[in-house]
């Protein structure tokens, strides 16, 4: 009886193990923020930095866990847990909002109460962004299913729209969305998953003339093609 206990204990927390690598790994981060690493870079994001270990490795051999802990070969490992999610080309190749969604997995919202609920937030923040890549479209209600406010606001974000600074050069630095993207949560080389909202026809005609023009005015430096130089 009582191994069988201890066997499935070893399950739930090997369960945990992949879930509190998700949700605990993005609130300790956003809690102790990047102070513990050497380098202020996003190290474990695939354009920075190739990884030294194979995709969804078994634990002895992730990198994360301690190989010489027995506690570690009795986890289960990531490629048989994941068998039944939905797949993505990215990071460890799980879409886990869509099996999240599709009630596959029910993470703890609390370590102490496993029947607290998350308090869902439905407000989506559009950025836009120069030239012809899509907007940026930021889903509060994903985010607060596994996140609390208080691992963005305040220290992460500003809570006031378009008063914080984001590029995609601090993202893959890790910081602002790269303090967990690329590091818990899908990686910056799946762009159009942010990068959500397509330019209208309008901005895109608008751009292509913009471009028409600085063509031309380039062209028009030449002595002879500028009217006005008459
Ligand atoms: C994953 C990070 C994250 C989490 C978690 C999060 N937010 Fe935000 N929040 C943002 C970002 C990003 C913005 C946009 C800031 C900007 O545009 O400069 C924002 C903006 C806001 C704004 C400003 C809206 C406006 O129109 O000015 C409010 C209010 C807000 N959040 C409240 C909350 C509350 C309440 C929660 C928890 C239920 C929460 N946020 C959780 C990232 C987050
Ligand atoms: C995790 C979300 C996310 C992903 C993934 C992502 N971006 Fe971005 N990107 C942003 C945000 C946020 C901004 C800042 C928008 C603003 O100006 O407020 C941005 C800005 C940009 C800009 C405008 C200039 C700049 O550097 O700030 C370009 C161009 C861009 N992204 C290209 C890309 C490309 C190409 C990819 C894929 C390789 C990508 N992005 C992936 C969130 C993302
Ligand atoms: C504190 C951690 C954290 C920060 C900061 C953060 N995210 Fe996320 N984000 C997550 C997690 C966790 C998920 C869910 C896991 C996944 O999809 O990989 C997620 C999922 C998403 C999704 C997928 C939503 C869906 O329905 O499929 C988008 C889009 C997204 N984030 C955009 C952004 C953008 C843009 C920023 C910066 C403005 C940002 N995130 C900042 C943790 C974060």
């Amino acid at each position: 009886m009582k191994s069988r206990i201890q066997f499935h204990l070893v399950h739930v927390m090997a369960l945990c193990a992949v879930l509190g690598l998700l949700v605990v790994g993005a609130i300790s981060l956003a809690g102790t923020g990047l102070a513990q690493s050497k380098s202020p870079a996003n190290t474990f994001n695939r354009l920075l930095k190739s990884p030294t270990t194979a995709k969804n490795a078994p634990p002895a051999e992730d990198g994360v866990h301690d190989p010489q802990n027995p506690g570690t070969t009795m986890l289960q490992w990531p490629s048989e847990a994941f068998t039944e999610f939905d797949k993505s080309s990215d990071g460890n190749q799980v879409d886990w909002m869509s099996i999240l969604r599709a009630g596959k997995i029910s993470p703890w919202f609390e370590f102490e109460s496993q029947t607290t609920e998350p308090f869902l937030f439905d407000l989506v923040i559009v950025r836009e962004v120069k030239g012809s890549m899509p907007n940026v479209v930021f889903p509060h209600e994903a985010h607060t299913q596994w996140l609390d406010c208080s691992n963005c606001h305040d220290e992460i974000f500003i809570p006031e729209k378009g008063a914080n600074q984001i590029s995609m050069a601090a993202i893959l630095l890790g910081q602002k969305c790269g303090v967990c993207h690329g590091r818990v949560a899908f990686p910056v080389t799946d762009c159009r998953r942010c990068h959500a909202q397509p330019k209208t026809p309008e901005e895109l005609r608008a751009l292509a003339e913009k471009s028409n023009w600085a063509k031309t005015s380039k062209t028009s430096t030449d002595q002879t093609a500028a009217p006005d130089k008459k």
